[in-house]
């Protein structure tokens, strides 16, 4: 018996603005997502914090993904009761994917969120996972446990599909509305679906993957791919140094070429460049496959806090003070998941530095909880720093006049600029620079 889908098109075939969403996780990339769809149909928000719950019902998004007025005006509603969502025609899975000491993917918010939706979840339901996995999770993973959970019959009584996230925190051009979407269905009817609900969503339109292992891939190696691609400038960056060349002035000469490609070196942290090559190779792995150049890729690129740290710290003298500007993975987000600044910081003081950190973006409490890292409030009045170190390109360090960046420094102290974001200051010679 061929079991009925809902249909996300109404009588006159427009977009059936009944069709009820839940979003189960609600981060970086289920709050955003879940804004955009309630635009169209009915949307219910699921997450076990109590904590973000309450603050996305007052109308603050703490990951400034969706400003305040946008917030209060959408019609989402929220909860920490998953049996609020036991309406859904769609279950949209959007939880974590972390890895775990040993660098293995660590699946168990996406299983726990596949528990919590399986008893609730009714006949004739599509779930779609849009977190980050490895090839063979959604059907492999999730399928078993939310038959096993709901004793329906997957392919049968309630279906899957797969959708990737492509966000990228921080970027107010390619959000979640105008970005094309990749969908996959275990059926071609789900995917027709899939195609409906994303596709009135966002205005970038939809791609069809060619089944659900096929999407879960291209998520997977579209992040693996940045990984090496950076893990490269990064290691021809580390030759450069020893060479006495900056790695942005070659990268400025190089680029004028019609095809070289855009990539800067720094630090990968996050919640995905640098953990995503780790599912890959896990699945690699499984399958047989050594993943020399995936892994290389993440070990080069692990290597370069501390690769940072010993270029400053041996520049300046034993016992140095230094202020570190940025905390965060990335510039102009609060996110602090995954941030390799800490590991700057720790080189440092290894090397007998003591270190100061700043970060308007990062909240203070967090930095405190998860780094013991006891964030300075303002920037004015600091002064008699032996060193600065620019780790994260937050606008506000880049506006910084030259003035107020000499000022924090004693006469002869160092300014180390790793993401290149004060190459054309013009500062006195007795400034000492370092830059990658
Ligand atoms: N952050 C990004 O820019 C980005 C981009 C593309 C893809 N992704 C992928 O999307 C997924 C989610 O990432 P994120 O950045 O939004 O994570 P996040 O940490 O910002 O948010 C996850 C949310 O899920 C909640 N949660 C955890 N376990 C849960 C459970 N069992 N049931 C319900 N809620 C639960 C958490 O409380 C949190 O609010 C990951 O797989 C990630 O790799 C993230």
């Amino acid at each position: 018996m061929t079991m009925t889908l809902p249909s996300a098109l109404d009588a006159e075939q427009n977009v059936d603005k009944n069709m009820k969403i839940s979003v189960v996780g609600l981060g970086y990339v289920g709050l955003p997502l879940a804004v955009a769809l309630s635009r169209q149909f009915n949307v219910i928000g699921f997450d076990i914090s109590k904590d973000r719950v309450s603050e996305l019902e007052a109308g603050h998004d703490r990951t400034m993904e969706i400003d305040p007025p946008v917030l209060r005006a959408s019609t989402v509603t929220y909860t920490t009761d998953i049996a609020q969502t036991a309406e859904a025609d769609l279950h949209i899975v959007t939880v974590p994917t972390p890895v775990d000491e040993g660098n293995k993917p660590d699946l168990k918010p996406l299983e726990s969120a596949c528990k919590a939706i399986a008893p609730i979840m009714k006949k004739g339901s599509i779930v779609v996972v849009e977190s980050t996995v490895y090839p063979g999770v959604t059907e492999d993973v999730c399928g078993p446990i939310l038959e096993a959970g709901s004793g329906l019959v997957c392919g049968q009584d309630f279906y899957l599909g797969y959708s990737p996230e492509r966000i990228n925190p921080g970027d107010r051009v390619h959000t979640v509305d105008k970005i094309i979407k990749v969908i996959a269905g275990q059926t071609e009817q789900v995917a027709d679906i899939l195609e409906v609900v994303y596709g009135a969503a966002t205005t970038g339109g939809t791609f069809r993957a060619r089944n659900i292992k096929t999407a879960e891939a291209a998520k997977v190696i579209e992040n693996a791919q940045r990984d090496i691609n950076i893990a490269f400038i990064n290691e021809a960056t580390m030759i450069f140094q020893k060479l006495g060349i900056s790695a942005y002035d070659v990268l400025e000469t190089a680029g004028t070429k019609w095809n070289f490609l855009n990539f800067t070196p720094g630090l990968v942290g996050g919640h995905c460049i640098g953990i995503d090559p780790f599912y890959l190779a896990h699945r690699a792995t499984e399958v047989g496959h050594d993943p020399d150049l995936i892994l290389t890729g993440r070990r080069i690129n692990e290597s370069m806090a501390g690769f940072i740290a010993n270029s400053v710290g041996s520049r300046i003298p034993a016992g140095s003070k230094i202020l570190v500007l940025g905390l965060t993975f990335k510039e102009n987000v609060p996110d602090l998941r995954n941030t390799k600044i800490t590991e700057i910081v720790s080189g440092l003081q290894e090397l007998g530095h003591s270190v100061d950190v700043h970060d308007p973006l990062a909240d203070k409490a967090e930095a405190q909880q998860f780094f013991g890292i006891d964030l300075i409030g303002t920037l004015a009045n600091l002064q008699g720093y032996d060193a600065i170190v620019g780790a994260v390109a937050h606008s506000v360090y880049k506006e910084l006049s030259d003035v107020a960046l000499e000022s924090i420094i004693k006469p002869g102290g160092l300014i180390a600029d790793v993401k290149g974001i004060w190459r054309g200051r013009e500062l006195s010679e007795a400034t000492k620079r370092w830059q990658l």
